[in-house]
């Protein structure tokens, strides 16, 4: 089979496609033949191994995938069956090939009405939001959500399930493009975050109120903005750092509002409880069904362009997710 390598930590340019075996599926693993795979931003720090789960290379990155089943592991007790159309969020990488192994309780059935690229793009994305905003979040009717970079892949996620949920939601991103990109999928408010402060727009939008809970998978000047935008018992998610910058949080800020800083992990907690971790992805898959959540596809690349495809990921040129085809 062909299969994207890392064969050097750095950037996108240390990936090469070559042919390698085919994947042998151990008695827990399901064997899929992939269609289409995600990319995200997790994958450019575990090519650079500055990811949380670091892989010696060479090895094959990708930790979204969407395919058919084609070996089904002897130990497997699911009721899996060979040519089933299945997504899943692989945190070990793997997903950039022709062919690739999932711990079949990490498997989501994809709906019918799914096309093969939407759900390449769907179970890693989807799935962090969506335990983001309810697990660790607690996210009610009525509150105010802020969420910054508010059309990448996991934010423009958030902005459609807290809109599900009931949240009044401020789409902070850069640009009016995908401001717009918010908008549409369902943002109250955009931000242009190029071109005004989050924290005066916030305060403005809420009266002096302030953001309830903040999706923040951007860090940096961004988080230090909007904790300065926040209401009473504010609830900051904790999920990325795509500006470089880890913020350091200030206590005081911390203490005067009874705000909570909470750590938001959905790979590792996904290890720990792989069935806990597909339910949010299983959940998000009858939202799309009923029509309540419409995944967007900034761009498609051929699987041999994953080099091209990742450094148009860094260079925040497209909303929404970028999606490698087989
Ligand atoms: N905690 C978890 O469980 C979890 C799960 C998934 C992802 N993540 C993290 O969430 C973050 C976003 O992941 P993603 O896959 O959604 O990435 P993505 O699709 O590339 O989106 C990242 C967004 O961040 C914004 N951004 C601001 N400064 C940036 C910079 N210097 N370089 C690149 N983007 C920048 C961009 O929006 P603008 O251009 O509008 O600013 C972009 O849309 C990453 O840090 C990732 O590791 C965490």
């Amino acid at each position: 089979m062909k299969a994207v390598f890392c064969n050097k930590l750095g950037g996108p340019e240390n990936l090469g496609v070559s042919e390698t075996k085919a994947p042998t599926p151990g008695p827990n693993d399901v064997h899929i033949r992939v269609k289409a795979a995600g990319l995200n931003f997790a994958d450019t720090l575990q090519i650079a191994g500055r990811y949380q789960s670091k892989l010696e290379p060479p090895f094959i990155p990708g930790m979204e995938v969407a395919g058919e089943i084609i070996g089904i592991g002897s130990a497997v007790s699911r009721p899996l069956t060979i040519g089933q159309r299945v997504m899943a969020f692989m945190r070990g990488g793997g997903a950039f090939a022709e062919e690739a192994l999932v711990d079949s309780e990490w498997l989501v059935p994809i709906p019918d009405e799914m096309d093969d690229v939407t759900a390449a793009g769907f179970p890693t994305v989807y799935g962090t939001s969506n335990f983001a905003l309810k697990h660790r979040g607690r996210l009610k009717k009525g509150e105010t959500l802020l969420v910054l970079g508010a059309a990448g892949g996991v934010g423009l996620t958030a902005v459609e399930l807290g809109k599900q949920m009931g949240a009044r939601v401020i789409a902070a991103a850069g640009g009016a493009e995908k401001c717009g990109v918010a908008l549409k999928h369902g943002a109250d408010f955009a931000i242009d975050y190029k071109a005004e402060s989050i924290k005066d727009r916030v305060r403005e939008i809420t009266e002096g109120i302030g953001a309830d809970v903040v999706y923040d998978a951007v860090g940096g000047d961004a988080f230090d903005q909007a904790i300065r935008a926040v209401n009473w018992e504010a609830r900051m998610l904790i999920i990325g750092f795509a500006s470089g910058r880890i913020q350091q949080v200030p206590a005081n800020l911390i203490l005067v509002k009874n705000i909570s800083v909470v750590g938001v992990v959905y790979g590792a907690q996904t290890e720990k409880d792989p069935a806990y971790g597909a339910s949010f992805v299983q959940e998000a898959a009858d939202l799309y069904r009923q029509g309540a959540v419409k995944p967007y596809t900034g761009k498609v690349f051929q699987l041999k362009n994953a080099a091209e495809a990742m450094k148009a990921l860094l260079s925040r040129q497209y909303a929404g997710k970028i999606i490698l085809v087989t």
